[in-house]
């Protein structure tokens, strides 16, 4: 069985889940659920950056000690993903024992394996607390950072480690030549093409003074003990989520995909790579740099202070109607918006309509026309018009050229439109008038059972509680979870009883 490894970014533990974050652990966990079905031992990583001077701030603001506050948001976090269906395998919290330890280990190493690329250096410059970076002039507007223009930026003087990365162009340069596909997509593999032709300047990767964080294993040539900037603690994550430094690391490393937002992309193409070739261990396989969704033209963020409560959105039509809007209107390659109209609109032209109307009559003529029990009938052209579709589906997922995940919602609904163009021209009430017609509507009914039986199982990565209800409907056999790509398309329900259950997506919901 392939293993298949993917990681999203553990999220900042300095406010609550915002759509922002949901919206990369939903992609994520389609993405998980799709290699699952395909057949891959599948473990989905996903986490909580709890150190630095960002989390810090925001615990002394609420007047509690980091370590409590972070505790209550990580459990915040965990019930949100829960309610969103995500799948995953583990939850890593950088204050966990094993990861401090693991990131020291990480740090020996690469020190140990790449002496000259550590070196200390008294440096100053205005550090952003908000992406905990300091900032190039280029990068500051007004006197602000540019991706947070609420916060000050701190002018800071210190004596700090630092990364040799300016040794790591040549290395980023031939590795992104020899895997075009290392970074996606295309777009955010440019910037970082335009990044190395820019220039790579050495990075420091300590802070004095800043106590809540990992310990940087190396001693000071003053003698004190520095915390490890926040960015060489979250990064390896991805190792020590594996048991790094224990042998067991190798069974899982290295990942075969990071998903992350297009704005720490720098972080995951350059630094990350630079970290695992100075320590002498393998790469991730692919790092794939995602969109924003905004809200009113701006991004969700803590810092925007933009308000649209998640869980208020995902109670709005379901969390499986939330994600399904997501992933078909913000592109998984580019930005895209959130709004409440369309959100309605979606929900009441795609899902009730298209897709819940499709499932309720078909399940019902079933039920009256052939007491329950689905008719055996031959291929029909919607079968054979359907392959076509099942192919762009695998296209968008399969990761052959990237993860389209809106292309393979498209893709169902093209088949859905199909199924309700067929059932119209069939009218298979009026084939259930005529005795002479059994055979056609038998036929009839054949095909639209098959095609929903299809869809319950393309859908399960989307839309996995809904999809898991239509099976049940249909009467399909076992977990829908357990149904496997290879054999979908001799998908055959002839025999299966089904029972028509509550309107998958009710028109009404949550409507005061
Ligand atoms: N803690 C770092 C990541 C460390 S990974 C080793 C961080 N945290 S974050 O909470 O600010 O963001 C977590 C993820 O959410 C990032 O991938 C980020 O790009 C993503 N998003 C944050 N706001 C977003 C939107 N408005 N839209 C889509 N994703 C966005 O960065």
């Amino acid at each position: 069985m392939a293993r298949f490894y993917l990681t999203t970014a553990i999220d900042y533990a300095n406010g609550d889940p915002h759509i922002g974050h949901a919206y990369e652990k939903i992609g994520a966990d389609v993405i998980a659920r799709y290699r699952r079905l395909a057949g891959d031992d599948v473990h989905l990583l996903i986490g909580m950056d709890e150190h630095g001077q960002k989390v810090a701030q925001a615990a002394a603001e609420r007047g509690i000690p980091p370590q409590d506050f972070v505790d209550e948001l990580a459990g915040r976090f965990r019930a949100m993903w829960t309610k969103l269906g995500i799948s995953y395998d583990q939850f890593i919290r950088t204050t966990d024992a094993d990861h401090k330890s693991g990131v020291r280990a990480f740090i020996k190493r690469a020190h140990a394996s790449s002496p000259d690329d550590f070196y200390e250096k008294t440096y100053e410059g205005w550090y952003c607390v908000g992406c905990e970076l300091f900032k190039r002039e280029n990068e500051i507007a007004d006197g602000k950072c540019v991706i947070h223009p609420t916060r000050d930026l701190q002018w800071t003087q210190e004596r700090n480690w630092f990364f040799r990365l300016s040794n790591y162009s040549g290395f980023l340069r031939r590795l992104y030549d020899e895997r075009p596909d290392f970074i996606q997509p295309e777009s955010r593999r440019n910037e970082m093409l335009a990044l190395l032709a820019s220039g790579l300047e050495d990075i420091s990767i300590t802070r004095a003074k800043l106590t809540w964080a990992i310990p940087f294993p190396l001693a000071s040539s003053t003698g004190e003990t520095q915390g490890t900037w926040v960015w060489f603690d979250a990064l390896p994550n991805y190792l020590t989520g594996t048991g790094y430094p224990d042998a067991v690391w190798k069974q899982r490393w290295p990942a075969d995909l990071h998903i992350v937002g297009k704005d720490i992309n720098r972080l995951h193409s350059i630094v990350w790579p630079a970290m695992l070739q100075a320590a002498e261990l393998p790469l991730p396989r692919r790092v794939w740099a995602h969109g924003f969704v905004n809200f009113a033209g701006e991004r969700f963020s803590k810092s925007a202070g933009v308000k649209l409560d998640v869980g208020e959105a995902a109670d709005r039509f379901g969390a499986d109607a939330f994600r399904y809007f997501l992933l078909r209107e913000v592109p998984f390659d580019a930005d895209g918006n959130f709004s409440w109209e369309r959100f309605e609109e979606r929900y009441e032209s795609d899902l009730a309509n298209a897709l819940g109307n499709l499932a309720s009559r078909s399940i019902a003529m079933v039920e009256r026309y052939r007491a329950g029990a689905v008719p055996a009938g031959p291929r029909t052209a919607v079968d054979t018009a359907d392959q076509a579709d099942v192919a762009a589906y695998h296209a968008a997922l399969d990761g052959g050229r990237g993860y389209l995940l809106h292309e393979g919602l498209q893709a169902v609904w093209r088949m859905v439109a199909r199924g309700n163009e067929y059932v119209d021209r069939q009218a298979p009430w009026k084939l259930a008038k005529d005795p002479a017609q059994s055979a056609a509507l038998d036929e009839t009914l054949a095909s639209l059972v098959r095609q929903l039986a299809r869809f319950a199982v393309l859908l399960f990565p989307y839309l996995p509680d809904k999809s898991a209800n239509l099976w049940r409907q249909l009467g399909g056999p076992g977990e829908l979870g357990a149904q496997r790509f290879p054999d979908l398309m001799s998908l055959d329900p002839t025999g299966w009883n089904v029972s028509k259950g509550d309107s998958l997506f009710p028109k009404e919901v949550n409507r005061e």
